[in-house]
């Protein structure tokens, strides 16, 4: 029995150094030292046995046993670790491979410049609000101190869908919903789409964006306006901007002005850019108007504001020097990626 032991011994260690895989190892664990296996049959045969041989018979068959349950759990131990290696090596990474590039969109010009500029006029207590594209005339007009006959309300230049109902043609509209809507005070700005009847050419397109203004409190004055307006241009496009007052009209504010800033490029000599003039006009502005105030029930006697209107694309066209305006709106894609 002694001899059976050790041959089961010698040939199962054989077997399990041979083994190659863990179904094959499993198999021997089951052939060897299973319920019906070699081992244990011959355990269960040991009651056949004189008292002196059982221990010593014994003893041996449980070293064996231990010496091939080790052996299994050795290899099987072997075995996971290499399938493990050759996994990892069938599935390696290769780090030098180009990645799956995922194109990134950038922001529109006109967005760039909106977003700065509603983060300076926040900065300053304003709040910022939307009004209607589509609008009544008495809103973007009559309201405005800007009677029936006016040119701006020409035909020619207007597009109307009945008599009293238009695209807007300026965001000043906005002014008059404010303060229809709310008590003074007011600060607010007011972005959006205009329209006009102009034929397209490398300034004027019949869809365009302004930003409107309103401030209306107690003794707000001329100085107000242009400190603010001074105060938003040095932080658009730096300290050492110059701007300039221009008289002008328009119905709705009295005293009126047109805002130049000095063209950055020449610095007022005159170059392409500002096409000589040395200035390049920005916005329109004014105090509100007395007869505004009295069309939305505000006492001109105790309120008084300031009013402005600016044109985005100019804006964003000084900005990065775009030269023509159909570039804003074409989405070719290799003009707007300049942009980030
Ligand atoms: N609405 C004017 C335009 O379209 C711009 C403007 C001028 C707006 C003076 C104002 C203002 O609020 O006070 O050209």
């Amino acid at each position: 029995m002694k001899e059976q032991l050790e041959n089961i011994r010698r040939e199962a260690m054989d077997a399990i150094s041979a083994c190659g895989d863990v179904k094959e190892l499993d198999a021997l664990r089951v052939k060897y030292l299973g319920k019906k296996g070699e081992l244990t049959a011959i355990l269960k045969s040991m009651g056949g046995l004189s008292a002196e041989e059982r221990p010593i018979i014994g003893q041996l068959a449980n070293s064996v046993r231990q010496t091939l349950d080790e052996a299994i759990s050795d290899k099987g131990d072997k075995l996971k670790t290499a399938a493990l290696d050759a996994k990892l090596a069938a599935e390696k990474v290769d780090v030098t491979l180009p990645g799956k590039t995922r194109p990134l969109g950038s922001r529109h010009p006109l967005n760039i410049v909106l977003d700065e500029l509603k983060e300076i006029f926040r900065g300053m207590g304003y709040t910022v609000v939307d009004g209607p594209e589509v609008e009544e005339t008495k809103y973007v007009f009559d309201m405005l101190n800007t009677d029936e006959g006016h040119p701006a309300r020409d035909e020619q230049d207007t597009f109307y869908i009945t008599d009293t109902i238009l695209l807007r043609t300026q965001t000043s509209s906005v002014q008059i919903r404010e303060m229809l809507a709310h008590k003074p005070p007011i600060a607010i700005i007011s972005p959006g789409r205009v329209y006009r009847s102009d034929a397209v050419d490398a300034t004027h397109s019949p869809i365009f964006h302004q930003c409107e203004g309103l401030v209306i409190d107690k003794k707000i004055t001329f100085g107000d306006l242009k400190g603010t307006l001074e105060i938003f241009a040095k932080r658009l496009y730096g300290e050492d901007i110059k701007l300039r007052f221009r008289p002008h009209h328009f119905p709705y504010t009295e005293p009126s002005a047109e805002v130049d800033l000095q063209c950055f490029k020449c610095h007022g000599a005159g170059c392409p850019l500002c096409k000589g003039e040395g200035w390049i006009e920005m916005l329109g502005s004014g105090l509100v108007h007395p007869q505004v105030l009295i069309n939305c029930g505000i006492d001109p006697e105790e309120y008084s504001g300031f009013a402005f209107g600016i044109g985005l694309e100019r804006i964003a066209m000084m900005r990065y020097n775009i030269d023509d305006m159909r570039l804003l709106y074409e989405n070719d894609i290799r003009f707007l990626s300049q942009f980030r």
